[in-house]
């Protein structure tokens, strides 16, 4: 069967898109190149914010549309985020769905389909279990397609039940993977020809997976047990929680070569009253303090974080703090959003919500303030040379893209230079949210 898979939300979701492709093809089904081409239309989906979960629904509205113009019969699927936090919602609103398969349970999406085919008149087949341990154990065999930089899921969900967040529900408690099965997954990466890896956790440095030697290991060491393999030019990891941020963490950074300077560490809020209302279980004054571990170790380590503007009861004052923050860190790149509650997540019903109009108001100050720093932060580079991982051919001819270790998009012109190519590049300039540079032979 002809399918398609469209993926929302983070990471840890494209991941779990690549392994459903790997099981799809290896069931012998194609992929299709478009959704009017495909009969099985999957739907990856996301609900950490409303709009998030709001897109699924009007794409399944649009598919409806499509199906009845068409003569031909339609598999859809919702699997992920939606799938597990608003199943019933989904069957209710949209009972032209097939198969609903929550994030823990992706790996049925093969054994689903056929089940499908089979009883089509019938048909609603859903699994919701939260199973993390379940799934890895049943993933492909087999890896089609690899690009030069890829992710591994390391660690799943999470025990920490931030009051404005949905993934506890969504993906369930924290499970780690063992690190023999993740150094086995990277082997095979490696003989695909994947020069970079990103390891992938809601806490990834929470980590904590049966290591061989039947110790718990810790991030750091799974790290430096990953270093070693033949091949790997570059890791990453993501996403961080400031509250597993360690001493073992910064000394990684300083003794593991292929290990990138940057970190991406979500603060949310600059103000410890709004920090202790979202239960983030860290102060400013911590966060603060892991930044200067870091940078102790690795005077270069680039910042990223997240941003919740608008979280209830947040005041002038409050928002004043964030700024103030942001202005102690200089971040090298950050993501923010206006806080959206989401059904049965503490702070959804928490007094003092903050009008739409005013947290719009916050986040513009906020986004001109971190864009500035993003800005300052690249031209800060011009004159200097990067570490480049070539990923992509850009619009141009000889164009090409790929990445520095500070994790800033990097453009080339350059006929010599392939996918794959890891070079030094002497920055020339700087657009909006990338840099442009020469390599340097
Ligand atoms: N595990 C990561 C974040 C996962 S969600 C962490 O703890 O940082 C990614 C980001 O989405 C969060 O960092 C937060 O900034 C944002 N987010 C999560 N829930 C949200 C909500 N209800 N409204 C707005 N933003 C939200
Ligand atoms: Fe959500 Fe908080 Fe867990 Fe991150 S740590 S996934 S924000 S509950
Ligand atoms: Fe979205 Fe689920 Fe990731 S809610 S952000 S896809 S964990």
């Amino acid at each position: 069967m002809r399918f398609i898979i469209k993926s929302y939300g983070c990471q840890m979701n494209s991941y779990d898109s690549q392994r459903m492709e790997d099981i799809l093809l290896e069931a012998g089904h194609r992929r299709a190149n478009s959704v009017e081409n495909a009969r099985l239309i999957i739907f990856n989906t996301c609900c950490i914010r409303e709009k998030a979960s709001e897109k699924l629904f009007s794409d399944l509205g649009r598919v409806r549309v499509l199906m009845n113009r068409s003569s031909e019969k339609f598999l859809i699927a919702v699997t992920g985020c939606v799938a597990q936090f608003q199943a019933k919602d989904v069957l209710r609103r949209a009972p032209w769905v097939n198969i609903v398969l929550g994030p823990q349970d992706i790996q049925q999406i093969a054994a689903k389909v056929a089940e499908s085919l089979e009883k089509r008149a019938s048909g609603k087949l859903s699994s919701t279990t939260l199973n993390a341990k379940d799934k890895f154990k049943h993933l492909s065999g087999q890896f089609f397609h690899r690009n030069i930089a890829e992710f591994i899921t390391i660690q799943e969900g999470c025990n920490n039940f931030c009051t404005y967040c949905v993934v506890p529900y969504a993906r369930g408690r924290e499970f780690s993977r063992s690190a023999a099965e993740i150094i086995q997954e990277a082997e095979r990466l490696m003989l695909l020809g994947v020069k970079e890896i990103t390891l992938l956790g809601q806490n990834v440095n929470a980590y904590a997976g049966e290591g061989p030697d039947g110790e718990r290991w810790s991030l750091a060491r799974l790290l430096a047990e990953l270093a070693q393999l033949k091949g790997l030019e570059r890791l990453r990891y993501v996403t961080s929680h400031p509250r597993y941020v360690d001493e073992g963490i910064a000394e990684a950074h300083e003794k593991i070569g292929v290990l990138a300077p940057s970190l991406h560490l979500p603060i949310q809020s600059g103000s410890n009253r709004v920090l202790e209302r979202m239960n983030r279980k860290y102060t400013v004054e911590e966060y603060l303090k892991c930044v200067q571990t870091l940078r102790k170790h690795r005077p270069d380590m680039a910042f990223s974080s997240d941003f919740i503007v608008g979280f209830p009861g947040e005041t002038e004052e409050d928002f004043q703090q964030t700024i103030e923050l942001i202005e102690k860190v200089m971040f090298s790149q950050a993501y923010s959003f206006r806080y959206s509650p989401r059904p049965g997540t503490a702070a959804a019903t928490m007094k003092d919500q903050v009008p739409e109009a005013l947290k719009a108001k916050r986040l513009r100050i906020l986004q001109d303030l971190l864009n500035e720093q993003q800005n300052a932060f690249n031209r800060g580079f011009v004159g200097k040379q990067v570490k480049v991982l070539f990923t992509k051919k850009g619009r141009h001819k000889n164009q090409i893209t790929g990445r520095s270790e500070y994790a800033q998009a990097v453009t080339v012109c350059d006929s010599g230079i392939s996918i794959g190519d890891m070079a030094r590049v002497e920055v020339t300039g700087i657009l909006s949210h990338s840099l442009i540079g020469k390599v340097v032979r």
